[in-house]
């Protein structure tokens, strides 16, 4: 049976995911933020040479952006670069115009130039922001950062914290390695993956939590390409949320996080004095980082569990359009010829006139490229079919769709996402309603498989 409070969740729910978003009303709380791009030293590593990262208010990773659910988030970008670059809010369910996509949605922030993004935010979760221009270069960079949006099941967390994962390719001299930014092998391949994880920019930190309490751990993986996979000292890890939607809870023993996705973990911490959370996609485990649980709590915790918002299932709808998304493309692929910009060409010459690796339905991507035009109110299938060797991590732009996930041990979950991690050969498919008028920019989060063709956009009208 549901309690009344969890029927009024579940309610509530249902109307966000229907309603339409985004109109500013007027009694909305506005959150004030500025976000400075610019050129900032950074020391990786005691053996090696200063570095220059670009960063957002010199930090690494950015400055959290907060609020809570139904505020307006407004910052002032300053782009102090040399070179034009704007911010999207991965995950949010923008106003188009807001959502920081160059050439699409708005023109690129020239150097020395300012933009000013404001909107609402409709959904508690754990969602991030980042730049959106050479996006493989750019991020690489660093920069980016987490943008949490709470509510009342907030409160209830005795500790809250965010896990921001990067995966940084330094040369030997502990700096970025930016020798091989624009490599066709990494281009044509898995993308360019690091070989040095930080965890909100640091190598091994430790963070403590109250004994006996509640702990909500917010992953993000800001990786170019690198898909993370974590594990823990603990029994299982419980699951309670995925791109910054509710899930029914779950446990796992381990989970991977694909380029750009977010996963939340509730840990109760009876008991324990330690959790250690370790990486394991590398070749030896590149050990992660540590919670340490104080003795004594500095909280009143409330020894009562946690009741979270539920998981919605799909709607019943009926005519839904179907949109179909060949993907093909990459090293050793099957992709033998392709358009781009309206010419045919041989999958050589896209790789050698133009470094382009990858297309959907025959045709390499861009910015600007129309995927197709559908209307507000239609339910859309987007049937996505991984047509190649490697791993692609799918992202749309202003939307959450369901998708029955293969990405846990428990197959063919229901879940809904923004950024969906699909195997060689898989099929799939996205189901959302479309709401929110726009152009809604569709692309792998592999960021050099999006630089090279992964790319388009769907327009709602
Ligand atoms: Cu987080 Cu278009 O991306
Ligand atoms: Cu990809």
């Amino acid at each position: 049976m549901l309690s009344r409070r969890e029927f009024l969740n579940f309610s509530a729910a249902t109307i966000a995911l229907i309603s339409l978003p985004n109109q500013i009303q007027s009694k909305q709380l506005i959150r004030n933020y500025k976000l400075t791009a610019g050129v900032t030293p950074h020391l990786f590593n005691n053996k090696g040479a200063l570095d220059s990262l670009w960063l957002y208010n010199g930090q690494t990773p950015g400055p959290v952006i907060e609020a809570n659910e139904n505020d307006i988030i407004r910052v002032e970008f300053v782009n102090n670069l040399d070179e034009p670059s704007t911010i999207h809010w991965h995950g949010i369910k923008n106003i188009n115009k807001m959502d920081g996509v160059p050439y699409l949605t708005q023109n690129p922030v020239q150097p020395g130039e300012s933009f000013l993004y404001e909107f609402p935010v409709n959904h508690a979760g754990t969602f991030w922001y980042h730049a959106h221009v050479e996006t493989w270069k750019q991020i690489s960079k660093g920069l980016y950062g987490p943008l949490i949006v709470k509510n009342h099941v907030d409160e209830k967390f005795d500790d809250d914290i965010v896990i921001l994962a990067d995966d940084w390719r330094l040369n030997k001299n502990y700096q970025l390695d930016e020798k091989s930014f624009g490599s066709l092998h990494d281009w044509s391949h898995a993308g360019r993956i690091g070989n040095w994880l930080t965890i909100n920019g640091k190598k091994f930190p430790e963070y403590s939590i109250n004994k006996n309490g509640h702990t909500r751990l917010r992953f993000i993986n800001a990786s170019n390409a690198r898909i993370l996979s974590f594990g823990s000292s603990l029994e299982g890890m419980k699951i309670i949320s995925i791109d910054g939607m509710w899930v029914e809870p779950f446990i796992q023993d381990k989970f991977n996080l694909g380029p750009g996705q977010r996963v939340d973990l509730l840990i109760k911490t009876d008991d324990l004095s330690t959790i250690d959370f370790f990486e394991v996609s590398g070749k030896k485990p590149l050990s992660a980082f540590k919670l340490n649980v104080s003795q004594i709590s500095k909280k009143n915790i409330i020894k009562k569990d946690i009741n979270l918002q539920s998981f919605k299932k799909i709607p019943n709808y009926k005519n839904p359009k179907i949109l179909k998304i060949h993907m093909q493309g990459g090293a050793m692929g099957n992709l033998a010829k392709a358009y781009f910009e309206g010419v045919k060409k041989n999958f050589r010459s896209l790789a050698m006139e133009e470094k382009k690796f990858w297309a959907f339905n025959k045709e390499v991507g861009k910015y600007e490229h129309l995927l197709a035009s559908v209307k507000k109110g239609q339910i859309i299938i987007l049937e996505v079919w991984n047509d190649s060797r490697w791993p692609h991590s799918m992202h749309l732009h202003g939307n959450h769709f369901y998708v029955e996930s293969k990405e846990f041990s428990n197959n063919d979950k229901l879940v809904l996402r923004d950024t969906y991690l699909m195997q060689p050969s898989e099929n799939s498919k996205f189901i959302y309603l479309a709401d929110n008028p726009g152009k809604w920019l569709f692309h792998c989060h592999m960021l050099e498989h999006a630089a090279s063709g992964m790319i388009g956009y769907i327009e709602v009208l």
